[in-house]
């Protein structure tokens, strides 16, 4: 991510470049996102590694897929306030997303992506159990209902987040750059450079 000059929209540009690298490219840093929401009945933060799908910058749209049956589901759908956090190792950009995310179950738009989706991700949804039930013995794949397109589809769904605010930091050796942008009805209204 080049900052040229260290210009607010350069920069701005340059985080949607890299979040739109981040959902295409496996390899790519950001395709794995640090997602944060607020645990559905003691308000306490939960964080746990989502794969980012889908950037859409023209809606300040992220999409990730998610079971419906999980805790991330409940939580979203009690209260939308999430964090979306991406760090790149080599770059040394942390990019701190506030968004408001929503859970998307109409099988009209679920469907087709998961009919796009690689098998190997569609049996993430395979399993009768929801995420995070006791289980009498460890998970194994051979505890999966491979017949269970209907199943997976039935519990496959996406979190759809709408960003609001953008923190951006970049470690350098002579000065670390930090900016934060927020957005409004879907555009940018405001950028600032603020300390690290
Ligand atoms: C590399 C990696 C990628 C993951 N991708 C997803 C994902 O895209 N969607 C998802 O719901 N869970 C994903 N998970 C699992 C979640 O981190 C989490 O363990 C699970 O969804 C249950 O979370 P919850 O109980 O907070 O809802 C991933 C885990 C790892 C380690």
């Amino acid at each position: 991510m080049e900052e040229n000059k260290l210009n607010l929209n350069n920069i701005y540009e340059s985080i949607w470049d890299e979040l739109l690298s981040g959902a295409f490219n496996r390899k790519h840093p950001f395709h794995l996102c640090f997602f944060s929401s607020l645990s559905a009945d003691s308000l306490a933060p939960e964080t746990r590694i989502v794969i980012l799908r889908e950037a859409i910058k023209k809606n300040l749209h992220l999409r990730s897929n998610c079971d419906l049956r999980s805790s991330k589901t409940k939580e979203i759908e009690k209260n939308p306030e999430t964090m979306l956090m991406f760090y790149d190792s080599e770059k040394k950009v942390q990019i701190r997303i506030r968004a408001l995310s929503k859970i998307v179950r109409d099988k009209k738009i679920v469907e087709p992506i998961w009919n796009n989706s690689q098998e190997i991700s569609r049996q993430c949804y395979y399993t009768p159990f929801s995420p995070s039930s006791v289980l009498k013995e460890p998970f194994s794949n051979s505890l999966l209902n491979l017949k269970g397109k209907e199943l997976g589809l039935s519990v496959f769904g996406l979190i759809v987040s709408t960003v609001v605010q953008i923190d951006y930091l970049k470690l350098k050796h002579d000065g670390h750059v930090r900016c934060e942008f927020r957005c409004d009805k879907k555009r940018l209204v405001k950028s600032n450079w603020i300390a690290p």
